[in-house]
């Protein structure tokens, strides 16, 4: 699968629905995409338009999109703590009809990768308790549950598994 981060290269393809897929970063003509996905996969939970515009000025050269024919099929968004020392999974999702083909997995190998090259000492993620692909997926690439199942955690009453992953720095 060619892996670009060309945004030019991003717009020709765009226009080609005959490409099959391509993993490349984010840009600002996918945000409408990605409101439209988030919301699809996450309903009252998915990030509002003007967050993602926040997110997309703090974290564009951390987020990754997976198009499939010309579709936002997914995308991974990590975000590194301004001390450096850690690293969030902030964001993680499929569309429902391009789910069970192995694009999680991909997405989430670039996460973990860009989490590695951004030095940092351990990786977090938040999952929901019934969430069994996610949380499959994220045992997968060894991340384990760091203590109790949180309450609240997002102030909206439910509750979330932190997981974390120790990475090796220089
Ligand atoms: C979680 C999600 C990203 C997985 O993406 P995907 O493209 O469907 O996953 P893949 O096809 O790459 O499969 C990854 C693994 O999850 C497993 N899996 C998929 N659905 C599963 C389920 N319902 N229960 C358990 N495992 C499941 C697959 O078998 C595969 O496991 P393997 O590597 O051991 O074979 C996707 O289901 C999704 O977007 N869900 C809604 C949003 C969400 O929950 N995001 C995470 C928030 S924390």
């Amino acid at each position: 699968m060619p892996i670009t981060a060309d945004p030019q290269q991003h717009a020709d393809r765009r226009t080609d629905k005959s490409e099959s897929s391509v993993l490349r970063l984010v840009t600002e003509d996918d945000l409408h995409d990605l409101e439209i996905l988030d919301k699809e996969v996450f309903k009252d939970l998915a990030y509002e338009g003007h967050y993602l515009r926040i997110l997309y000025n703090l974290f564009r050269t951390t987020w990754w999109v997976f198009e499939c024919e010309g579709d936002l099929a997914g995308y991974a968004l990590v975000g590194v703590s301004s001390d450096k020392s850690e690293a969030w999974l902030l964001g993680l999702a499929v569309s429902d009809p391009h789910q069970n083909k192995g694009i999680g997995r991909q997405l989430m190998e670039r996460a973990v990768k860009v989490m590695v090259d951004s030095g940092v000492a351990i990786g977090k993620i938040t999952v929901r308790p019934d969430n069994a692909a996610a949380y499959h997926l994220y045992r997968r690439f060894d991340f384990t549950q760091d203590g109790e199942e949180r309450e609240n955690y997002y102030l909206n009453g439910e509750r979330r598994k932190v997981l974390h992953r120790h990475f090796a720095t220089a």
